[in-house]
């Protein structure tokens, strides 16, 4: 299947601008390519207003992206990959629409446990824990900064 490349696009501008480079968690192009290209990965994309911007639309400020997340499904579970808001956008509640249509989609897919693994200290945990997810397991030193730093991975999970 070959991606929507408008959909990367969008996904690509929140990518550019949401992620601190000192993680190395954004991904790029190619990376989001390859996920979207396989039938179990899925991103929805989100204007200002929190509405989803789809295919070719082309309603001026209406299909400028603000946040996107991508997931991908295995068997009854669902996988949150990544989820982004650009700066300017945050604290406004979209992040926690992100996590609603989330849900929604898993909910449809017939999805009743989801997950996520994120780095011990960021601050999305306050997002996680708002919309119910809980932790259920840590991985030691599991990400590598490029200053050669260690950190945790903390994994939470929700019952849908
Ligand atoms: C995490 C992220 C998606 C949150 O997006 P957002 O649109 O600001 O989230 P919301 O406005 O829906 O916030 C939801 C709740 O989480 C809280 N929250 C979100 N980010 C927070 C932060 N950095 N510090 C403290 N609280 C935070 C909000 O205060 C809000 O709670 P409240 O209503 O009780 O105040 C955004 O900060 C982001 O893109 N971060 C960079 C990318 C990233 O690290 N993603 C996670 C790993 S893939």
């Amino acid at each position: 299947m070959t991606p929507c490349p408008l959909t990367i696009d969008r996904i690509m501008t929140v990518m550019e601008a949401a992620f601190d480079p000192a993680y190395g968690e954004a991904w790029n192009r190619r990376q989001v390519n390859d996920a979207l290209a396989m039938p179990s990965t899925h991103a929805l994309v989100l204007n200002a207003n929190g509405e989803p911007i789809e295919g070719s639309s082309h309603n001026g400020r209406d299909s400028i992206p603000a946040g996107f997340v991508l997931t991908r499904f295995a068997a009854d579970e669902e996988e949150l990959l990544l989820i982004a808001v650009a700066p300017e956008m945050r604290g406004r509640g979209l992040g926690e629409k992100l996590m609603q249509h989330f849900f929604d989609m898993a909910k449809s897919r017939g999805v009743n446990r989801i997950f996520l693994e994120m780095r011990r200290g960021n601050p999305a945990v306050h997002l996680y824990r708002k919309v119910g997810f809980e932790p259920i397991g840590q991985r030691p030193n599991y990400y590598r900064l490029s200053n050669g730093e260690r950190i945790d991975a903390i994994t939470f999970g929700r019952s849908l």
